[in-house]
């Protein structure tokens, strides 16, 4: 009788089980060193900030520090591969809005699937967007805009945060509507562009509400237009897209919290708790409040919902994009 095979299993169950049970002492022990959040845009930005409101709480309720990390670049798939291959101890973990959909389309190959490569934790917060313009474009509405880009085309310079980004995929939908192109000028992040946009060093951008409201008032830039169906209750007196011509202009931004592959469970569920504490801190809301920002409802604030979300938003976008026929 060969007996080594029932060894071999033997002793496979009890690495299997020692192993196990070293992840649970770990799981127990959770956390016992400073947290990274990983953000794929630039310091400064409407991802950064949602990161850095959180991750106070979120650090509080852990009992350690969370340390926001700006892995910038390539509309946030550089971020995205590298926390796919990040050790999945609880100690990485990862906030993106809904670029994780968006990407698949964009890019022919992705050094990650997001389906398959993350831990899913929980949505966060849907913010909508706005078409702003440097303070001294000629154009003061909308048609004067159109009107503006049809004559100027590739000479008007369009800022975004690469192919990924939310501002690209705005500003490339806004284009393929208006079927002219324009120069796209690429950041790490809308926080550097919109500084610039406010330098003037670039004529329009698609941004998200986080830190753009304040610049609007005080007429530091132009607004052209919002982009959900319905105007925004922070700036009531300016139309939507859609209702100025480009019908069905609709995008929203929506963000989740992620951790790699294999990240054990009891850990996902500790920072899942501290994710749904930070989001019912009344400071919190009030800061996203005065940006239009609507935190999701608890209901979506865990994993399972978001990779469903993520699920249907790929499958939402993935058509859109290549119809759009959207090349940078
Ligand atoms: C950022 O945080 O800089 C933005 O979310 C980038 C973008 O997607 O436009």
């Amino acid at each position: 009788m060969n007996i080594k095979k029932p060894l071999n299993a033997l002793f496979a169950a009890v690495i299997g089980a020692g192993l196990l049970l070293t992840g649970t002492a770990n799981a127990q022990k959770y956390p016992d060193k400073p947290i990274t959040l990983v953000v794929p845009f630039a310091a400064g930005g409407p991802t950064d900030t949602i990161a850095r409101l959180i991750a106070v709480p979120m650090g509080k309720s852990l009992g350690q520090t969370v340390v926001v990390e700006n892995v910038a670049g390539a509309g946030g798939t550089i971020a995205s591969a590298k926390v796919a291959k990040s050790k999945p101890d609880g100690y990485t973990i990862y906030i993106h809005h809904m670029g994780m959909a968006t990407a698949q389309a964009l890019y022919d190959k992705l050094p990650y699937d997001p389906m398959k490569d993350f831990e899913y934790i929980g949505q966060v917060a849907d913010v909508p967007m706005v078409l702003l313009g440097r303070k001294n474009l000629p154009p003061n509405n909308f048609k004067e805009l159109e009107a503006y880009i049809r004559t100027n085309k590739e000479k008007v310079t369009m800022a975004n945060a690469g192919p990924g980004a939310v501002s690209q995929l705005c500003g490339l939908i806004f284009q393929s509507r208006l079927g002219v192109r324009v120069t796209t000028v690429p950041y790490k992040g809308t926080g550097p562009a919109l500084t610039d946009l406010v330098g003037g060093q670039v004529d329009i951008l698609c941004d998200q509400t986080t830190q753009t409201i304040p610049f609007i008032k005080e007429g530091k830039v132009k607004v052209y237009g919002v982009t959900t169906p319905k105007r925004l209750s922070a700036l009531p007196n300016v139309p939507s897209l859609d209702e100025q011509g480009l019908k069905g202009f609709d995008v929203k931004v929506w963000h989740g919290v992620y951790a790699p592959l294999g990240t054990p469970k009891p850990v996902l569920e500790k920072i899942n708790a501290a994710l749904k504490k930070a989001l019912s801190d009344p400071e919190i809301k009030a800061r996203l409040d005065s940006s239009n920002i609507d935190i999701v409802p608890l209901a979506k604030q865990n994993g399972d919902s978001l990779k469903a979300h993520l699920d249907a938003e790929i499958n939402r976008w993935g058509p859109i994009i290549r119809k759009a026929n959207i090349p940078d």
